[in-house]
C-alpha cells in the first residue's frame, strides 16, 4: 500500500526522501512522487511507474530544500498516472499532501469545495480534496498549518495517514494519522515521518509510534505530538534494534531469495525468546495468567493470506496438543458475519506486518464481544500489535518481499509453542511429549538448512516446469495446510494459475481436470497418512499427471509413482510444515526467476494492505 515519507533537517531532502522512498517499495506501487519546501514556494515532481522513472524525470534538476515529503502510491481512486501520483497540492499551491489510506466521505466533501469555494479538481483522487481542503482552511485561519490540518480531518471518515507542507510555513512537516500506519523519526538535528520503520533505518534508531487520532509536528529540532483534543502526548521512545543491513538485499538477487535463506536464523531467533534455560516455554511479558488460560473454552484465529495459513497449522496443533476447540477464519469474513464469540474466547490474531486493515478489524470486532486477544506479530509496536493484549512476537527481522516466506514459517513456530504450552497447561499432553517435540523444534534451523541445500535440485526442475500453465498442489492433514500456502506462493510471483486441495476431495470433483501432464506437487510427508497418499498419487499417476513429490528421507516407495522426488529430513509429523514449504518457496522463486517476473513486488500486489 502507499508509503510516506518526510524529512525536515539540514541536508537536501530531495535524496533523503527517496532513498526512503525506496525502502518501502516493498509494500507495493505504481507511481511516486516529492514535493520541497523553496523559498517560500513548493516544487512538486511526481511519476507513474517506478522511482527510478521519477528519478531519471528528475534527471540532473538540482531540487533543492531541507524540509520535503515524498510518497509511493497504489493506486485506489483513480487510475495510476502522472497526475493522480501523490504529492497533492491545494489550487493556489500553497499546501502538498501525501497520503495513505483512504477518505470514505471524499466525494460529499468534493462537493461541498466545489460548491461553496468554487475549487476546480484536477485528479481523480481522494488526496487531492484533502489538500484542498487543507489549503482553503489555512487561506482562511491566515496561514496556521496545525490549525488547518486539524480542521481538515474533523471533516474526514475513513483509514488514513498524511503528511503536509505548507509553501510558507518554513522547516514543518504536520502529520495526522486515523487508522493507517504513522511513525516519527528523532535525528540529532532532523526529523521524519514514515509509514514504515526501513524507510529510516539509514538515519535513525528513535522512533515514536503516533497512535490513532494524533497529530505530529516535525521541526529539525523537535517532533511535538497532540492527541484528538490538541493535548500535547507525551510518548517513549522507542528503540529499534534491527540494522540497515536487515533490510537489504546483503548480495543476494532478491528479498525474496535472502528472507527464505535466513529462516533458520529467523526461526531459532524466535524459538530462544521463548525457552528458558530449563527448557521450559517462558511467557514473559504476556501477561495472560494460568487462570485465563484455564477459564478459556474456544480458541478463534484470524488472520489474511500466508498469515491464514500459518492459522489452519495453529489450529491442528492446538486441537492435537490442548484438545481445545479452534475456530479459523480469514478476516475479511470473520469481521462481517456474527461469530459466536464471547469473554472465554481467547482471539488469536495473526500479522506479520501488523497493519493489515482487515485483520485489525476482526481484532476490534472479537474484542468488541469480549475476547481476550493475543497476536503473533512481527512489526513491534504495529496496530494489531498495539491492540492485542498480549503480543508473542516472531522474530523474523524486516520482511521486504511481498511473498511472506520467513514471516510464515517462524509464525509456525509460535503456533507450536502455544500449542504445546496449552497442551501443558490443560494436562493432555506428557512431560515426555512436550520435550519431544520442543527437541524437534530445536532441530529445525539445522533442517531448514539441509533443505535449502537443495535449491540446486529445485531451480533444475524449475527450469523444466516452468512454462506450464496449471499447478496442482495436494496433501494431507497438515500437508494440505501447506499445500495452500505453495499454491498461494506460486500464484502471486509466477502468475502460473495453481490450485490447492486437499488430497482426499480430489475424486469429488478435481480429478476431473487431470489430463497428461497436468503437474501435480504432491505432499507426502504424513507418516500415518502415508498410504492414503500414496493412493491420491497413483490416481493422478494414473491420469497422466506429473507428479513432484515431497516426502520425507526414507519414503523410497513414493520414487515408483512420481516423477521427481524432493526429500526433506526426518522429523515428527507435527512439525513437517516448517519443512515442507521451503521446496515450494523455492520452487515458486526460480518459476519466476526464470520467467523474468519482478519477485520481489509482483503486480497488483502490496506487501502490507492497509484498505479493505
Ligand atoms: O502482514 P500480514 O501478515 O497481515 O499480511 C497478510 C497477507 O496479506 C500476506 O500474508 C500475503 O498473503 C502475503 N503477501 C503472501 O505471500
Amino acid at each position: 500500500m502507499c508509503g510516506i515519507v518526510g524529512y525536515t533537517g539540514h541536508e537536501e531532502a530531495c535524496g533523503i526522501i527517496i532513498d526512503g522512498l525506496k525502502r518501502l517499495e516493498y509494500r507495493g506501487y505504481d507511481s511516486a512522487g516529492v514535493a520541497l519546501q523553496q523559498q517560500g514556494r513548493l516544487v512538486v515532481r511526481k511519476k507513474k511507474g517506478k522511482i527510478e522513472d521519477l528519478e531519471k524525470f528528475i534527471g540532473s534538476e538540482r531540487l533543492t530544500g531541507t524540509t520535503g515529503i515524498g510518497h509511493t502510491r497504489w493506486a485506489t481512486h483513480g487510475a495510476p498516472s502522472d497526475v493522480n501520483a501523490h504529492p497533492h497540492t491545494s489550487s493556489d499551491g500553497r499546501i502538498a499532501v501525501v497520503h495513505n489510506g483512504i477518505v470514505e466521505n471524499y466525494v460529499e466533501l468534493r462537493q461541498k469545495l466545489a460548491d461553496e469555494e468554487k475549487i476546480e479538481f484536477r485528479t481523480e483522487t481522494d488526496t487531492e480534496v484533502i489538500a484542498q481542503m487543507i489549503g482553503v482552511n489555512y487561506r482562511k485561519n491566515g496561514g496556521n498549518l496545525e490549525d488547518a490540518v486539524y480542521d481538515a480531518v474533523q471533516e474526514m471518515r475513513g483509514a488514513y495517514a498524511i503528511g503536509v507542507i505548507a509553501a510558507d510555513t518554513p522547516d514543518r512537516i504536520v502529520a495526522y494519522r486515523k487508522d493507517a500506519p504513522l511513525i516519527a523519526g528523532l535525528g540529532g538535528d532532523c526529523k521524519f515521518i514514515a509509514s514504515d520503520i526501513p524507510a529510516l533505518l539509514k538515519y535513525v534508531n528513535d522512533i515514536y509510534l503516533i497512535e490513532n487520532d494524533e497529530m505530529v509536528v516535525c521541526t529539525p529540532d523537535s517532533v511535538r505530538i497532540y492527541d484528538e483534543n490538541r493535548r500535547p502526548v507525551r510518548r517513549e521512545v522507542m528503540k529499534v534494534n534491527w540494522s540497515i543491513e536487515d533490510a537489504e538485499k546483503g548480495g543476494y538477487e532478491h528479498f525474496m531469495l535472502k528472507e527464505i535463506h535466513e529462516q533458520p536464523k529467523a526461526v531459532q531467533d524466535t524459538l530462544l525468546r521463548r525457552i528458558d534455560d530449563n527448557g521450559r516455554i517462558c511467557l514473559d511479558g504476556i501477561s495472560l495468567t494460568k487462570e485465563d488460560l484455564q477459564n478459556i473454552t474456544k480458541i478463534y484465529i484470524v488472520a489474511c493470506g500466508t498469515a491464514y495459513h500459518a492459522g489452519l497449522i495453529g489450529k491442528y496443533a492446538i486441537e492435537k496438543m490442548a484438545r481445545i476447540p479452534v475456530e479459523i477464519d480469514v478476516a475479511s469474513e470473520f469481521r462481517y458475519r456474527d461469530p459466536v464469540i464471547d469473554d472465554k474466547t481467547l482471539f488469536i490474531a495473526i500479522s506479520q506486518s501488523g497493519e493489515t486493515l482487515d485483520t485489525l478489524a476482526a481484532l476490534r470486532e472479537a474484542r468488541s464481544h469480549g475476547a481476550r486477544i493475543l497476536s503473533v506479530c512481527n512489526v513491534v509496536g504495529s496496530s494489531v500489535a498495539r491492540e492485542s493484549d498480549d503480543v508473542f512476537y516472531t522474530w523474523a527481522g524486516p520482511e521486504i518481499a511481498v511473498a511472506s516466506t520467513k514471516a510464515y514459517t517462524t509464525q509456525l513456530v509460535c503456533m507450536y509453542l502455544i500449542a504445546l504450552y496449552l497442551g501443558d497447561l490443560t494436562g493432555n499432553i506428557s512431560r515426555e511429549y512436550y520435550d519431544h517435540i520442543l527437541e524437534e523444534l530445536m532441530a529445525m534451523p539445522d533442517k531448514i538448512r539441509q533443505t535449502l541445500e537443495k535449491a540446486p535440485e529445485i531451480e533444475e526442475l524449475a527450469r523444466h516446469l516452468y512454462n506450464r500453465t496449471q499447478v496442482f498442489f495436494i496433501g494431507r492433514g497438515v500437508d494440505s495446510a501447506v499445500a495452500l500456502e505453495g499454491s498461494l506462493k506460486l500464484k502471486e510471483i509466477s502468475y502460473i494459475n495453481s490450485f490447492a486441495i486437499a488430497a482426499g476431495e480430489l475424486k469429488h470433483g478435481t480429478i476431473a481436470l487431470m489430463e497428461p501432464e497436468t503437474i501435480v506437487i504432491a505432499l507426502a510427508t504424513q507418516d500415518r497418512l502415508f498410504e492414503k497418499m500414496y493412493s491420491n498419487i497413483v490416481e493422478v499417476k494414473a491420469r497422466m499427471a506429473h507428479v513432484v513429490s515431497i516426502a520425507k528421507e526414507g519414503s523410497d516407495k513414493i520414487e515408483a509413482e512420481s516423477t521427481e522426488v524432493i526429500y526433506i529430513p526426518q522429523c515428527d509429523d507435527e512439525v513437517t510444515p516448517i519443512l515442507t514449504v521451503i521446496p515450494l518457496q523455492l520452487f515458486a522463486y526460480y518459476v519466476a526467476k526464470i520467467k523474468g517476473e519482478d519477485i520481489d513486488k509482483p503486480r497488483n500486489l502490496a506487501k502490507s494492505v492497509t484498505v479493505e
